[in-house]
């Protein structure tokens, strides 16, 4: 087994504010950026702050940026780097930091629980759904997210921009919509809930203008942009220019 010593730069600080702090640290064949972190604590940095769990990247706790780069540092091998090039490593840019390595991550569960759930279809008992294969294949993919938030976290609509956070769900519940959107059990439109257009006006649809910075990141390769936002882009968009969905829209406003 061959083992150098690798430069990291580390941030350390809290919600105060914090700078980044240079470690040198063994690196052994085989080990991942996490392993380097926990190495950090077990011999110089006992306090180095750090949240993680499955270390096979499953759990989604991970997330931090490498590099600049959204990453899970469980997954990111150390042989992907230069052995001469110094790796910094620092919390996700778009979440307010708690401590270290450890961001606050509140603001996707305050946008998780902002999209309605599912609405089982009226007079089918559990175990009588059936779908199409096809069906199911398309929602599968979008089911493969581990909540890692590192879509939300390199989205240029939020990742420099506060003020956007209160109208904007970020990729990964808008995918979450496309996903309630496409199914074809889904019953919110005879509730009156109408998927696409709360997409637009109270989720921020029309923020997202499809960069694909989202789908990079991915750790799970979903296939955000193209799978998710467009589609339900163009159907929130046949929505607003169908005339039968405008006259239809305009009679119902007429007899209400
Ligand atoms: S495709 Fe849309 S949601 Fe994804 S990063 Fe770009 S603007 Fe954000
Ligand atoms: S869609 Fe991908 S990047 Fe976004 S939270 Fe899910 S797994 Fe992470
Ligand atoms: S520790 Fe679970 S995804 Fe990295």
């Amino acid at each position: 087994m061959s083992s150098y010593e690798a430069r990291f730069k580390v941030w350390r600080g809290d919600e105060q504010g914090g700078g980044l702090e240079d470690f040198s640290v063994e690196v052994n064949d085989g080990e991942v950026v996490l392993d380097i972190i926990h190495r950090l604590q077990s011999t110089q940095a006992p306090d180095l702050a750090v949240r993680w769990n499955c270390k096979a990247g499953k759990c989604g706790s991970c997330s931090a940026e490498i590099n600049g780069r959204p990453r899970l540092m469980c997954m990111t091998r150390m042989s992907v780097f230069d052995r001469a090039e110094t790796i910094t490593v620092t919390p996700l840019r778009a979440f307010p930091v708690i401590r270290d390595l450890v961001t606050n991550v509140g603001f996707n569960y305050q946008k998780a629980r902002e999209v309605p759930a599912f609405v089982p279809p009226a007079g089918v008992g559990p175990g009588e759904y059936r779908m199409t294969q096809e069906d199911v294949d398309r929602s599968q993919e979008f089911r493969k997210c581990i909540e890692c938030f590192l879509c939300q976290d390199t989205c240029h609509v939020v990742r420099d921009h506060e003020e956007n956070k209160a109208a904007f769900a970020g990729p990964r519940f808008l995918m979450r919509i496309a996903e309630l959107d496409m199914h074809p059990l889904d019953a919110a439109a005879e509730t009156g809930l109408d998927r696409k257009r709360t997409a637009q006006d109270e989720h921020g649809l029309g923020y997202c203008n499809i960069t694909k910075c989202c789908t990079e990141v991915c750790p799970e390769g979903i296939k955000i942009t193209d799978n998710a936002l467009i589609p339900l882009k163009e159907r929130a968009v046949d929505r607003k220019y169908d005339p039968l969905v405008w006259l239809g829209s305009k009679i119902r406003r007429r007899s209400s």
